[in-house]
């Protein structure tokens, strides 16, 4: 039997049961699975059979499949990919390797990580037809807007690589998109300054490329520099993956319908574009730049904390992570990194970020609610230092979360438990009535 597949067979041998007592003295038995690493999960579809529905708002207590690509625990700060520490990871891999393990499962030998590369590298081209529809585009369009279009509409340049069930054609299509996301994203940026599009480059590695595209021109080629493209291949690591958070359960629920892959992506941009989500690496520039000021920071502070007009300190606070985001952590030091080799650790907007972490760390409100910094708290900062302009920020989550997305969209396809994805809810609306006539 396959790894996958196995592993999916042993955590749902059931070993204990939860037994569900109705108001009217039923009693439901429920098998209780124990997974790999983490909680033991209630499978509660049996509730059907009874006419009962769980009510769950968020899905804070649900899991909507099973899947081996991450695991979080928010407890311990720990995230995963495919069992290897996002630490280690960060330190040790490139932002292909990692690709590569989270959608093959396996650190890749040499002979297949050249195979792996020479086929990403392949595909970073763009027919000219997309483009031309970039270029339909309002100048100063966001980044985020023409990429859900422009990704969405993929389909219709790459009609033949859309067949979701036949596995050669998913991989086809997975491995297309993250070559190209890249490519489209710099495209769109550099339509909105009016600059010409710059081709991707195959002798360039995959951070050094898009830095290419993004900051070369015809006139003058992108100067290369170590500690900004390592610091890219970071941040490209650190958002590869995140369990089911909205954009990957958007792109599973899209691929629940048989939905073509590259609409699912553009599904899981446009929810990623969020500020609660990834919008908030977006937010959080802009909120140092609101406040503005060293001492206007503990007015901001009273603001967020007496909530007004919903006011959050962007960047901190996470659904899962309830003592501290890994992946912040590494951002953090490469964020002192890279701000120490560009002389910009003096820089007025990071000094204020340094004051708010501070305060947060300290401040009672923060401490009760658990609300630590997370990721996009320093990836923000990290990308503006490296001359990344703030509407691309989000962009440059979609790209490096884009294998997190295909490799969710091709486990669901081989998942033996594969069905359409449909909530149920809990009705509030009115009772049955009948409508009196209207004629006039
Ligand atoms: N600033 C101030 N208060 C906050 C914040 C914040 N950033 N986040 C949560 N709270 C408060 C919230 O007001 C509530 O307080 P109370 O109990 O008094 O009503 C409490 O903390 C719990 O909040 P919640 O909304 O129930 O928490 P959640 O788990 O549903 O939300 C979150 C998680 C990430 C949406 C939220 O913390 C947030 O909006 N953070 C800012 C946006 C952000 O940085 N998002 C990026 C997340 S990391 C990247 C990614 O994985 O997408």
């Amino acid at each position: 039997m396959k790894k996958d597949l196995y592993q999916l067979y042993e955590a749902r041998k059931a070993k204990k049961h939860a037994t569900l007592i109705l108001p009217d003295g039923q009693k439901l038995e429920m098998p209780m699975y124990s997974p790999a690493l983490g909680p033991d999960v209630i499978d509660i579809s049996s509730l059907k059979k009874v006419d009962l529905f769980t009510y769950d708002p968020g899905f804070v207590a649900t899991a909507s499949c099973s899947s081996g690509v991450t695991y979080i625990d928010g407890d311990r700060g720990e995230l995963l990919y495919r069992g290897y520490p996002i630490e280690e990871l960060a330190k040790k891999a490139t932002f292909l390797q990692t690709c590569y393990l989270l959608y093959h499962g396996e650190m890749p030998t040499p002979a297949q990580f050249k195979t792996f590369k020479h086929t990403v590298t392949r595909h970073t081209m763009v027919t000219e037809r997309v483009v031309d529809f970039i270029k339909g585009f309002d100048t100063g369009a966001h980044p985020m807007a023409v990429m859900i279009a422009v990704i969405g509409a993929l389909a219709a340049f790459y009609h033949e690589w859309i067949d979701v069930k036949d596995q050669a054609s998913r991989n086809e299509s997975a491995l297309r998109l993250v070559a190209k996301v890249p490519t489209i994203a710099a495209m769109s940026y550099k339509y909105s300054i009016g600059q010409p599009v710059m081709y991707p480059q195959n002798n360039y590695g995959f951070a050094e490329n898009f830095l290419h595209m993004m900051f070369a021109t015809p006139c003058e080629p992108y100067k290369s520099d170590k500690v900004l493209i390592d610091a890219l291949n970071r941040i490209f690591i650190l958002h590869a993956d995140h369990e089911q958070n909205a954009s990957t359960s958007t792109v599973r629920l899209a691929g629940s319908t048989n939905a073509n892959p590259f609409a699912c992506i553009s599904a899981g941009i446009a929810s990623l574009w969020g500020p609660a989500h990834g919008g908030a690496n977006e937010a959080v520039l802009k909120m140092l730049e609101e406040i503005g000021e060293v001492e206007n920071i503990p007015e901001y502070i009273k603001g967020v904390k007496a909530g007004v007009a919903g006011k959050r300190l962007m960047g901190f606070g996470h659904r899962v992570y309830k003592n501290f985001d890994p992946r912040a952590n590494v951002m953090r030091d490469t964020c002192h990194q890279v701000l120490k080799h560009l002389k910009l650790h003096n820089d007025k907007t990071f000094k204020i970020a340094l004051e708010l972490e501070r305060i947060a760390l300290e401040d009672e409100y923060f401490i009760k609610r658990k609300l630590y910094p997370n990721v996009d708290f320093y990836s923000g900062i990290v990308l503006r230092a490296i001359g990344i302009p703030t509407s691309m920020f989000t962009a440059i989550f979609a790209i490096s979360r884009t294998i997190g997305w295909v490799t969710h969209w091709n486990e669901q396809h081989k998942d033996p438990e594969f069905r359409i994805g449909r909530p149920r809810q809990l009705y509030v609306g009115d009772k049955r009535r009948k409508l009196t006539s209207t004629k006039r």
